[in-house]
């Protein structure tokens, strides 16, 4: 089950320490627009991704930063070694393949030569992504690989990641709440606007190779959740197996057993775990400013309807 953890750990550990000789400003580079942390990517690694080749039975993660992708990933992987029934002989070499990527298969992030050594890793290959679709590499929609998208209510999203901003020195820290709000409403941070993210995944909100799923329904009900992410996948899990999972991969679970599993990430990574804490840091004018933001990109479409805006986001 132990799917090299040493290895996800030592990637960020070095880039925590890399980033202590870097100038706040060199801390994210620019993509065609968007930031990224210049610890974990360059511009060359993103040039290099679009010979990414997919392979139809790829499982592809996809969120952006703060949606709950380390709960999401933990759970698919908990739910394909449950189906695969690896040997301990195979789970063993699935680690070595992974230990000669020199990073974690999270798509953008490495140096340009990973995605000649991603071809070594053996099926089924599960590999996270913040990137939203038009900026996929092509292979993924025309190979057919599954893309699971992840979403989260925008409130919680932001306040999410405020809290991510200053305490990973990986990115620069902001001064303020009133600060960061007004960069999270213009998309001035890694990964860009969470808005365009949402519109442009809600035109492939009915596409036959993506599921989407929501923070807020994992936590309403994690079980049935899991189910709709094992039939999506092909699956076969026993009802006990689900309800092991659940058990496993619950906020506090993971958080018990974070400083083995993410290090020092840990403690910046589990940090309330709820839905609605947004309501500790929005003034009412941010409040409403972001209701209005939401209403003119999202409002009336599938994509609002499965965030449910109205059910968590109203004050
Ligand atoms: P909060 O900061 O609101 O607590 P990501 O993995 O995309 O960086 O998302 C991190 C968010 O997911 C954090 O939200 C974190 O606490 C939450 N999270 C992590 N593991 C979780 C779990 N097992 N159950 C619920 N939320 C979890």
């Amino acid at each position: 089950m132990n799917r090299n953890r040493q290895r996800l750990i030592e990637v960020l550990e070095n880039a925590f320490s890399q980033s202590e000789k870097i100038p706040p400003e060199d801390m994210v580079f620019s993509y065609r627009g968007i930031l990224y942390p210049s610890t974990l990517s360059s511009p060359e690694t993103f040039e290099a991704l679009k010979s990414f080749e997919a392979r139809s039975d790829d499982v592809i993660l996809a969120g952006y930063p703060k949606t709950g992708n380390n709960w999401l990933s933990e759970i698919v992987k908990e739910l394909e070694s449950a189906d695969a029934k690896y040997t301990e002989e195979e789970m063993e070499e699935r680690i070595n393949a992974e230990k000669k990527l020199q990073t974690f298969p999270c798509l953008e992030f490495g140096d340009p030569g990973i995605y000649e050594r991603m071809k070594k890793l053996p099926s089924r290959r599960i590999i996270v992504t913040h990137l939203p679709p038009h900026l996929l590499p092509p292979s993924i929609l025309q190979n057919k690989a599954k893309i699971l998208a992840l979403v989260r209510n925008p409130k919680d999203t932001a306040v999410s990641y405020y809290h991510f901003y200053n305490n990973l020195p990986l990115v620069p820290s902001f001064p303020s709440w009133n600060e960061y709000f007004a960069a999270f409403m213009n998309g001035k941070l890694t990964w860009g606007s969470y808005f365009d993210h949402l519109v442009e995944w809600n035109k492939y909100i009915n596409h036959e190779s993506i599921m989407m799923i929501s923070y807020e329904e994992l936590k309403e009900n994690q079980v049935l959740g899991m189910k709709k992410i094992a039939d999506f996948f092909g699956f076969s899990l026993c009802e006990e197996d689900f309800h092991i999972i659940a058990k496993n991969t619950s906020f506090q679970a993971m958080k018990e057993k974070s400083k083995e599993t993410h290090g020092k990430f840990g403690d910046i990574l589990f940090r309330k775990g709820v839905v609605g804490n947004w309501r500790d840091l929005f003034s009412a004018a941010q409040n409403e400013e972001m209701d209005r933001k939401f209403e003119d990109s999202l409002g009336g479409t599938k994509l609002a309807a499965k965030i449910k805006y109205d059910v968590y986001c109203k004050a």
